[in-house]
This record gives C-alpha cells, structure tokens and sequence, in this order.
C-alpha cells in the first residue's frame, strides 16, 4: 500500500527537494528608494517632518523668532560686557550694546518649553548672609531652587537668612572663600567680598585674597563641575572715570597702589580671571558690574551715601554732603539688582 498517514504534515520530501534559504539580497540604495516608495513610508517621514516643524513655529514661537542665533553663554560674557579679545570689535559694539543685550536676555526664557515646569537648580551663593547676597537668595528660594550659602560672617549677617532656616531647599556653610571647596552644583554667584570702603580697608590684604583667590577657588569649583560662574563686580572698575557715565568699553582710570586698590585691583582681576575661564576652560561666566545699591539688610554705618544719609536722618544729625555736592552716583534698589539684574544675566 503507497499511501502515508500524515496527519501532522512530517516531512514526506525526498532527499532532492531539501530546503534551500532565501539568497540574501544585496543592499543598494535603488532598492531602499524603491522600497520607500512601494510602501509609501516617505509619506510618513513627510508627515512627521510637518508636525515637528509645526510643534516649533507655532507652539514654541521663540524657536521660530531668529532670536537664538547665537550662543548666549559666550554673548554674555564675552560681548556684553564688551571684552572681545579684539578690541576693534570691542569698539562697534558702542552704538548697541544694550539693546543686543535685552534681546539675548529675552531668548533666554525661550530655553524651557512653554508648559514644562523649569528644573529646579542647585545654586551656590558665595557671600549670601550680606546684603545683596540675602536678597538673592530670597529671590532663588521664591522661585524654587535650591540655594547653598558660603559665607565668613565677615561682614554678613546670620540674621539676613535665618527667615530660611529649616527650609529643606536652604543650606548654610560658614566658610572662607580663600580656602577650596568642592560643593556639587548648577549654578554659582560669587559675591563673597566686603563692599563697603570702611570693611574692604579693613584689611586689604584679605580684602584682595578674597577677590583674587576666592575667586580662583571658585572658578575652578565652576570648571570641574560644570556650573555657571556669575561674578559681582563693581564700577569701581572703572576707578577715577574720566567719561561719565561710563560705557562698558570705557576700561577706567586706575590706581594700583591707592588705599582702595584692594578692592578695585582685585574686582578687575577676579574679572580677568573669570574671563580667562571663559576663554581657556570654557566655563559659562557672567560679569554684573553693580553700581551704588541700598535697601533693606545694609549696614547702616558701612559710609556710602545713602546708609550714612538715612542714619543721619533717623538719628537728626545734620546730612553731610561731601566736597562741593556736585558729584553724581547712580543708584539702584536691591530687589532691581537680583531680580533684573543678576538671575536674569545668570538664565
Ligand atoms: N552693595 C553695593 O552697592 C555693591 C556695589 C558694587 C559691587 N558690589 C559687590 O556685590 C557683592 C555683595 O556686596 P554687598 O553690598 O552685599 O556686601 P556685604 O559686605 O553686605 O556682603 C559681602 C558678603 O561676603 C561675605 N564675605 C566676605 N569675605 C568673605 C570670604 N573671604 N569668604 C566668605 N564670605 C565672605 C561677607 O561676610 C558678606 O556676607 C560684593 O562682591 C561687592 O563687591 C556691591
């Protein structure tokens, strides 16, 4: 009898017919083309392309606005402040410098996607019991980073930040600046340095060693982990200016062996090392040069204008006015300074 039960289909093929596997095929760019076309997925790459596109003009205008045409970090501290390595270059910018200013300042907030909620920072504050430094750290707390403060007491106040205290997203380190300090975070602002003509004379040498080591410590603290460096500087820079008011490419009439030049001599250091940082180890830096500012927390017997007019005045001993009462200063409120001022230029 010829036939087979077979219910499971076993294999009945005789030794010839062995299977033989498909020949691979060659890759070759007509046939992926022809293969895109056939199975229309060049449509689906279409469609995607159309909805990523719309995603940015539309929801996210700032990606659309031209306005992120360069890189921001570098801007910021290389031409904003009008330190260009080549001073011709320096020299065009006089005309609008501001203005180019706000708009990298505006595409900054750009960097977070409209309807995602920012990642909260880890900021290092150096001098954050001061008085500019308190007011920051408010400002940071309020808008829910996590702030670490680094500060001597030199001429800082526990007082200005205990309203913090227990606050898990606060933290308080009494430490000089002149010694290293390996600390993990985002962002750091540098404004330990006492400010004041009566503190900085104090003694000038720590004065200086704050400014040029402290600062030194805490570039390198930048450049090993990554974080943006912004520097307080001053318009003590600019020293004796002989243009008024001064432009950021006016580079000053300086004293290097006058009673201030501690203070003075060390900002413009503490400014050229940070440029060098920015230059040589590609740390983010940021420069604010702050002029004459008062509000809440200042010392009171520090001897600028504005403590020393508001304590004559509580204590109704005559206002002095120093030489002929012609000279001009220009003034900001503390909460302008940390608020428009350093977390905008820091973004
Ligand atoms: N207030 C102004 O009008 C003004 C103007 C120009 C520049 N600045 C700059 O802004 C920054 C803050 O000024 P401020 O008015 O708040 O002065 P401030 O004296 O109130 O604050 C300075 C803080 O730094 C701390 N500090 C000083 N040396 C330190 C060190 N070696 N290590 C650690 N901490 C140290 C002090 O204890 C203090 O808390 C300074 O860098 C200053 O040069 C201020």
């Amino acid at each position: 009898m010829n036939a087979t039960l077979n219910h499971r289909r076993v294999d009945v093929t005789s030794e010839n017919e062995k299977y033989t596997p498909k020949p691979q095929k060659q890759w070759s760019m007509s046939n992926s083309v022809e293969y895109v076309l056939r199975e229309q997925r060049f449509v689906f790459v279409l469609v995607g392309v159309a909805i990523t596109t719309a995603f940015f003009l539309f929801l996210q205008p700032e990606f659309g606005s031209g306005q992120r045409t360069m890189d921001v970090s570098s801007y910021t501290a290389v031409q904003a402040y009008n330190f260009d390595e080549s001073y011709q270059t320096t020299r065009t910018f006089e005309t609008a410098p501001y203005k180019s200013h706000r708009s990298a300042i505006v595409s900054l907030g750009g960097k977070i996607p409209l309807g995602l909620p920012r990642k909260p920072l880890r900021i290092v504050v150096t001098g954050g019991a001061g008085f500019v430094g308190s007011h920051l750290v408010d400002r940071l707390i309020e808008r829910g980073d996590s702030v670490i403060v680094v500060d001597n007491f030199f001429t800082g106040r526990k007082e200005n930040v205990q309203h913090h205290f227990g606050n898990p997203r606060f933290e308080l380190i009494r430490h000089d600046v002149v010694e290293p300090l390996l600390l993990e975070v985002d962002q750091i602002y540098h404004l330990a340095c006492p400010a004041s003509p009566v503190h900085y004379k104090f003694n000038p040498i720590k004065t200086i060693k704050t400014n040029v080591v402290g600062t030194l410590n805490m570039l390198g603290l930048a450049k090993r982990i990554g974080a943006r460096f912004l520097l307080t500087s001053t318009s003590e820079v600019y020293g004796d200016p002989l243009e008024h008011p001064q432009k950021e490419t006016y580079w000053g009439n300086v004293n290097p062996i006058g009673v201030r030049s501690c203070y003075d001599e060390g900002k413009r250091t503490a400014e050229t090392l940070a440029m060098d940082y920015h230059r040589g180890a590609d740390v983010q830096v940021r420069i604010a040069r702050i002029f004459n500012t008062y509000g809440p927390r200042m010392c009171i017997d520090d001897g600028r204008v504005v403590s020393n007019f508001v304590a004559q005045a509580l204590r109704k001993e005559p206002m002095t006015v120093y030489g002929d009462g012609k000279q001009t200063r220009s003034f900001q409120f503390v909460s302008d300074l940390v608020g428009e001022g350093h977390v905008k230029v820091n973004q």
